[in-house]
């Protein structure tokens, strides 16, 4: 597989099969990952990868804590305060296509909530990775880390897995990183599930749209 195949087939993926995945795959995942560049090479990633007992044990309590209504609080906003266009309809459309899909209508407030909570068991995928970063990092350390994090993903779907990325998990930082011994001051930037695809889970059967090429980009010459 090439990269620009790699790109084209990785998609974010909420449903998994119950399969668990090869130690030596994870690892070469990461080892695959760690060349991608940094600033000055500071290398910035920090990640736990949480399986079997532990991974339950850890979203069993960030699910308990969703559900009774904690709201969580992250390190830091992933999202704007206020949304502008066109990011606020694209943000629409993009909820809009997985409820449809699912067939769970707008005032179906309940099977919302469950879809969303799902995210908190990291879509039952049998692997969540988590990524902290230290604290005094600034804002060059997110860019190393967001290509740090595509490299992960199309290393996935090299070695024939699926992700899906979660700044959701990023809300219960103080119940990770309690629960996994990082420090408090540290940046917990996002979660990610990795596993095999439920190739059948209707979840799973949309694609997001892109923009044309036109729509982001000027020509000087
Ligand atoms: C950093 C990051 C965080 C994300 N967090 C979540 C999340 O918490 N839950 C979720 O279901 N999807 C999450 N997504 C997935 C996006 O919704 C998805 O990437 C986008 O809709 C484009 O779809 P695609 O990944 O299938 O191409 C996240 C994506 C990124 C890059």
């Amino acid at each position: 597989m090439n990269v620009s195949e790699a790109l084209e087939q990785r998609k974010s993926v909420r449903a998994f099969l119950d399969k668990s995945v090869e130690q030596d795959k994870i690892n070469a995942i990461l080892n695959a990952a760690k060349h991608a560049p940094s600033g000055v090479n500071t290398q910035p990633w920090q990640v736990a990868v949480v399986t079997g007992e532990r991974k339950q044990k850890l979203q069993d309590k960030i699910e308990r804590a969703f559900r009774s209504g904690d709201k969580g609080q992250a390190d830091y906003s992933y999202y704007p305060n206020k949304w502008i266009e066109p990011y606020k309809s694209r943000r629409k459309e993009c909820g809009l296509l997985m409820y449809s899909t699912l067939k769970i209508e707008r005032n179906d407030k309940q099977a919302q909530l469950d879809q969303w909570a799902a995210n908190y068991r990291g879509f039952d995928a049998p692997v969540m990775l988590l990524f902290f970063l230290d604290a005094g990092m600034e804002a060059g350390s997110y860019m190393d880390y967001g290509m740090f994090l595509q490299s992960i993903m199309l290393a996935a779907v090299d070695h024939g897995l699926s992700t899906c990325p979660q700044a959701s998990l990023a809300d219960y930082s103080n119940i990770i990183k309690a629960e996994l011994n990082y420090p408090k001051d540290s940046i917990l930037l996002c979660g990610m599930a990795l596993g095999y695809e439920d190739k059948d889970a209707l979840v799973n059967s949309y694609r997001t749209s892109r923009e044309n090429i036109d729509s982001f980009t000027r020509y000087f010459s």
